[in-house]
């Protein structure tokens, strides 16, 4: 019987959050910040969420802004990118639940509430990577993410941008879904695509002309 959802408010409840993901998620590299930190660089849009059991975390989902992806168009000039990424899109940086307590519906439960927040904010989209093994694409197929091929970039459309997003690592791969779409847009706002190999290729011939 796991406790209430709650957001982790303060720094050190925040620690032991990053160290329980850590702990649970093979080669998790996605930083949990200190909380004026993560204000700092994107307001209240990031957040920790947890539930307890008996034994102490049950798990923790942690899902913002994605700062990291921005970064790099910030380092290649596109302010413009890097803002559209921070307002239209969200990322599931890192979701784990005790291996005890596995499928009996407690991170389905943690990804809803996240979710909940960020439909509220107006976000078109929300994705991941996906690092570990395949229960982690039946979990997001089952929230009705698609998960694209291993090491192979993504392609979203957001109004009239398109930005491509590299991966790195042989075994990840995206994860996305499109959300608060206007069912009577002519044309959807936000679009994900698997780039074709040509298309990979053009943008990386690009960006090296840059
Ligand atoms: C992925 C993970 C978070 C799922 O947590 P969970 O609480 O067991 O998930 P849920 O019980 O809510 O599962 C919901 C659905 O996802 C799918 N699913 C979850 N785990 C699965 C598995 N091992 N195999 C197949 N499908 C799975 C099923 O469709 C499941 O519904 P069902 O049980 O009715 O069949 C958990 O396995 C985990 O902590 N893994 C290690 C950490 C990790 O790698 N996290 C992801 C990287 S960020």
């Amino acid at each position: 019987m796991t406790t209430p959802i709650v957001e982790v408010v303060n720094d050190l409840e925040r620690k032991r959050a990053a160290a329980f993901l850590a702990d649970h998620i093979p080669g998790n590299l996605a930083a949990v910040f200190s909380v004026s930190l993560e204000r700092s660089n994107g307001g209240p849009a990031s957040f920790v969420l947890r539930t307890d059991d008996d034994a102490g975390i049950a798990a923790v989902v942690h899902i913002g802004p994605p700062f990291e992806d921005a970064s790099w168009f910030l380092r290649a000039d596109r302010e413009d990118l890097a803002e559209l990424l921070i307002t239209d899109t969200r990322m599931v940086n890192s979701i784990a639940v005790r291996p005890e307590l596995r499928r009996h519906g407690v991170a389905s439960a943690l990804l809803a509430e996240g979710e909940r927040r960020v439909m509220g904010e107006g976000v078109q989209l929300i994705y991941g990577v996906a690092n570990g093994g395949v229960e982690i694409d039946a979990f997001y197929r089952r929230h009705g993410y698609e998960v694209g091929p291993a090491a192979t970039p993504m392609l979203i459309r957001l109004g009239d941008d398109r930005v491509m997003m590299p991966l790195d690592g042989q075994q990840n791969r995206w994860f996305f879904k499109v959300v608060n779409q206007d069912p009577s847009a002519k044309r959807p706002y936000a679009m994900v695509r698997t780039p074709t190999a040509r298309q990979i290729e053009l943008h990386e011939r690009e960006s090296k002309l840059d």
